[in-house]
């Protein structure tokens, strides 16, 4: 035996079948999907700016997680790191969870979801409804620590907060940047002025303002995020080391530090939403749309809304862009009961006449009358 071959596993024909299988499982389940609908919306207050937003909520498992999740896997498989009956880990909190757990399923092995106790309890029962066991750390910062630990253990890490950023193929391949794009094709706007999103594992917006620049758009990219995030005094700063000055009850969004993959480079500008206003402008797409998305939706709703009123100001017209991340019903016990946001201290009241008053008349985000 060489050297060679005691440090490398040998390659049975058993696992390259496995592999192949899990691979070609994968793109059926890609090709029996369909795209998510990019909705529009005008408003009286903004005459000339066309409102688009992708609705992210209609993939299987609910959110824009769905493409992570199936990205994760091809990206493990494809790197030799996943075997068969091998126990799948992330740190989550909790839709991308939930997607992971969905496609465990799909594959046939064992996941273990890494989230915070404090993940709301919808998300928590949908992990392990699809067979997933849930580790829930009381301090969310540990989130990614344990994970890395199921790893010691013999647990494949997919690692979304370290490798979404590269396991989504940013030239094109029905990436949500060339979704949106194409869906644009027909619009009177098809280039987008802007492009809002949040930032999870920075993934999404990695993807958004890399295509961006590859297909030569002048579209900006808008960072919308809960006020003082880690992602909000990083960019200001660009300083990796920067951590969150106040926390969120924004799940998904809004993290704690910088994250890895997080591209400071590709973000046009930064705009900070405060809870309260993020779950009124939630309210206000369910009333608009009929349909409940979560609270990152409202604050990218709001994020639009403040370029929006930018536009206005300067006498410009065009389209902006943003995602509805993922469903409101996963937030029934939390964000959406009355009772939940009275002991959280969210009083939305205010923002919902200011939000009345901006999409009527295009006036500025004021709480204050
Ligand atoms: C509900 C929700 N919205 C937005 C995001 C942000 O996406 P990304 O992780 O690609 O930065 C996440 C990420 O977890 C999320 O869960």
């Amino acid at each position: 035996m060489d050297a060679m071959s005691t440090l490398t596993p040998p390659v049975t024909a058993g696992s390259r079948a496995w592999l192949h299988a899990a691979v070609a499982r994968l793109e059926q389940e890609a090709t029996r999907s369909a795209d998510t609908h990019l909705l529009r919306l005008d408003f009286p207050g903004f005459p000339g700016i066309a409102f688009y937003f992708k609705d992210e909520s209609s993939h299987p498992t609910g959110s824009l997680k769905h493409r992570l999740a199936r990205s994760l896997y091809l990206y493990a498989l494809c790197n030799g790191r996943l075997c068969a009956g091998q126990t799948v880990v992330d740190a989550s909190s909790g839709s991308t969870a939930i997607s992971e757990a969905w496609f465990a399923r799909l594959l046939g092995l064992p996941f273990i979801a890494v989230m915070p106790a404090c993940t709301a309890p919808q998300k928590i029962h949908a992990v392990q409804e699809l067979g997933g066991q849930c580790d829930l750390v009381d301090d969310p910062t540990q989130v990614h620590a344990r994970a890395a630990q199921h790893a010691l253990e013999g647990a494949c890490h997919l690692d979304q907060f370290g490798l979404a950023e590269r396991a989504t193929d940013w030239r094109g391949n029905n990436n949500i940047a060339e979704s949106i794009l194409g869906q644009l094709r027909r619009e009177s706007q098809p280039v987008p002025s802007w492009i809002v999103c949040g930032a999870g594992t920075g993934g999404t917006s990695a993807t958004i303002g890399r295509y961006l620049r590859y297909r030569r758009l002048d579209t900006r990219l808008c960072i919308a995020e809960p006020t003082g995030s880690g992602f909000v005094h990083g960019w200001r700063t660009r300083d990796r080391t920067a951590i969150a000055s106040q926390p969120t009850l924004i799940e998904g969004i809004g993290r704690p530090r910088v994250e890895p993959g997080f591209l400071f480079d590709v973000v046009d500008d930064v705009i900070e939403v405060d809870d309260a206003a993020a779950v009124a402008a939630a309210l206000q797409l369910d009333d608009l749309l009929g349909t409940r998305y979560g609270g990152s939706s409202g604050v990218n709703f709001i994020g639009c809304l403040k370029l929006a009123i930018a536009m206005r100001a300067k006498g410009e017209s065009g389209s902006i862009v943003s995602l509805l991340c993922d469903r409101g019903k996963r937030y029934r016990e939390t964000l959406f009961d009355p009772d939940w946001r009275v002991a959280h201290r969210l009083d939305i009241a205010p923002w919902q006449s200011a939000l009345q008053a901006t999409l009527a008349e295009g006036k500025p985000l004021d709480t204050h009358g």
